[in-house]
């Protein structure tokens, strides 16, 4: 018994303990041999040694099973030691993702219009003069040409100005009606506080039948999609030039900054412009062979609208990746 006692004291691995348990409880244990031997003894001792056993026996039992949760304690204790983790070592939280302010303003936009059924489409970022500006009625030594400068190539390509040529090269594959924006990188030879040399922008065009499209149509659309982008506005469009439409526009909303009072972002105008518009120019039509159609066009800066939805300072810090304006995008 003592011996036993020891044993089980002394044990320091549940392996070890289960060889007891076996060598005391099994078929051919211990206890298995001495009640085999008990037949053997006379009759008038036989209660009092099955007594003595069956004691020994739970005794024994308890202690197994004391020392077992003993075992299975320590086990875990230096499992959970071993499977620490050094936390502070690696800094998991800025280690989560998120969209860049530039994509996720991008992705909002594209929802807007995917939502009245537009289809996207995409093109080249490295165009021919045509796409980018002949056949928007930008013919060569346009003056106009000279507000979007760009990259050219040695064999007369060039990085697009804007995504523009994706609305002509829609319009040569497909008869009207159109319905399309295109989103999408562009390129200008440009950088300061408000301009970078590569941008991105989201066009969009809508051409139908002679009659079925107007300007009131592009006035409502517009006004609708920018109060969805930057909530309850005011907004105003003014007379302007391009090339490619005729009456142009550029659409201003009520600073959502100064709500319209006036401060340093407005300067003090209490206006913010966000895009450019107008009903297509005849000469694009007649540039992609479409005859009896009418429709408008439209064209924003996704950085720009960035800056304002998110409260951006500097557009070129939506270029920089530094930590620590994206983390506060999450
Ligand atoms: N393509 C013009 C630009 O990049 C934007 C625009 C598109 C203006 C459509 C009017 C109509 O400046």
């Amino acid at each position: 018994m003592q011996k036993w006692e020891e044993q089980i004291a002394a044990c320091e691995s549940l392996e070890e303990l289960e060889q007891i348990r076996i060598e005391l409880f099994g078929k051919k244990g211990y206890f298995a041999k001495e009640f085999e031997s008990l037949k053997k003894l006379p009759a008038e001792q036989k209660p009092q040694i099955a007594k003595e056993l069956n004691l020994a026996k739970n005794k024994l039992f308890a202690l197994l099973q004391y020392k077992k949760d003993q075992l299975i304690a320590k086990e875990i204790e230096k499992r959970l030691q071993e499977e620490k983790r050094d936390l502070s070592l690696l800094k998991i939280s800025s280690l989560k993702g998120a969209l860049h302010p530039t994509l996720y303003t991008m992705d909002k936009i594209v929802e807007y219009f995917i939502a009245l059924n537009y289809a996207i489409e995409t093109g080249p970022l490295v165009e021919d003069d045509f796409y980018n500006f002949e056949a928007l009625n930008l013919p060569k030594h346009h003056p106009a040409r000279d507000m979007q400068d760009t990259f050219y190539c040695k064999d007369g390509k060039l990085l697009r100005t804007h995504t523009s040529p994706v609305q002509i090269r829609t319009m040569q594959r497909q008869k009207p009606p159109i319905r399309m924006i295109s989103p999408g990188p562009v390129f200008r030879r440009d950088f300061d506080l408000t301009h970078t040399p590569m941008f991105h922008q989201v066009e969009g065009l809508v051409v139908d039948e002679k009659g079925r499209v107007s300007f009131a149509n592009l006035k409502f659309l517009l006004e609708d999609f920018l109060r969805y982008m930057f909530g309850d506005v005011q907004v105003r469009f003014r007379p302007s030039f391009f090339p490619f439409t005729e009456p142009s526009a550029e659409v201003d909303i009520s600073c959502i900054f100064c709500e319209g009072r006036g401060c340093r972002v407005c300067s003090h105008t209490g206006w913010l412009e966000v895009l450019g518009c107008g009903m297509v120019d005849p000469n694009v039509f007649k540039a992609v062979g479409y005859k009896d159609v009418n429709g408008y066009a439209f064209g924003l800066g996704v950085e720009r609208f960035a800056m304002l939805i998110h409260r951006v300072g500097d557009l070129r810090s939506l270029f920089e990746g530094d930590l620590r304006l994206l983390e506060q995008f999450k």
